[in-house]
């Protein structure tokens, strides 16, 4: 069936079967790779992105949940305000070890830093818990979270 999404600001036409996750559209049908495949299990967090200002599971989101939505992936967070501020934070702390789980954990913080523009550490805690990082950049993490808080 033909879905339409807006992903990024643009208007999009796909044609899916409703059921097929958000990660799958975005990855083979948009040829968008910046999401990525972790578990695909809703556990690890590699595939977040936002929907409606708030981060989501792609891999457990079916496409047909996301139709009339604003999706926002990591190829156009930093057009947002909080976004960009994450994503610059992010370099200036050099938080990435491997990278892999980079594009989730960054997705995931601009939806906390939308949502609580200043966290306590509780509020990071939460707004960052089920993104796992086997590299283990959880101080850095926190760190460019602050930074972009301001
Ligand atoms: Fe979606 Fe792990 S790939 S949570």
């Amino acid at each position: 069936m033909a879905i339409p999404i807006t992903v990024n600001r643009k208007k999009r036409m796909v044609e899916a079967e409703g059921d097929k996750p958000l990660l799958w559209v975005l990855r083979e049908d948009l040829d968008m790779p910046g999401t990525k495949f972790g578990c695909g299990a809703g556990l690890c967090g590699a595939c977040t992105v936002i929907l409606d200002g708030v981060a989501v599971r792609s891999c457990q989101t079916p496409i047909a949940d996301a139709a009339g939505k604003q999706i926002t992936t990591i190829e156009g967070v930093s057009a947002l305000p909080v976004g960009k501020k994450v994503v610059e934070a992010w370099l200036d702390i050099d938080v990435p070890q491997c990278g892999y789980c980079q594009a989730g954990q960054i997705m995931s913080a601009t939806a906390l830093l939308t949502q609580t523009p200043k966290p306590s550490a509780d509020d990071i805690l939460g707004g960052m818990n089920g993104n796992i990082c086997r590299c283990a950049t959880y101080v850095r993490i926190e760190k460019a979270i602050r930074k972009a808080a301001g």
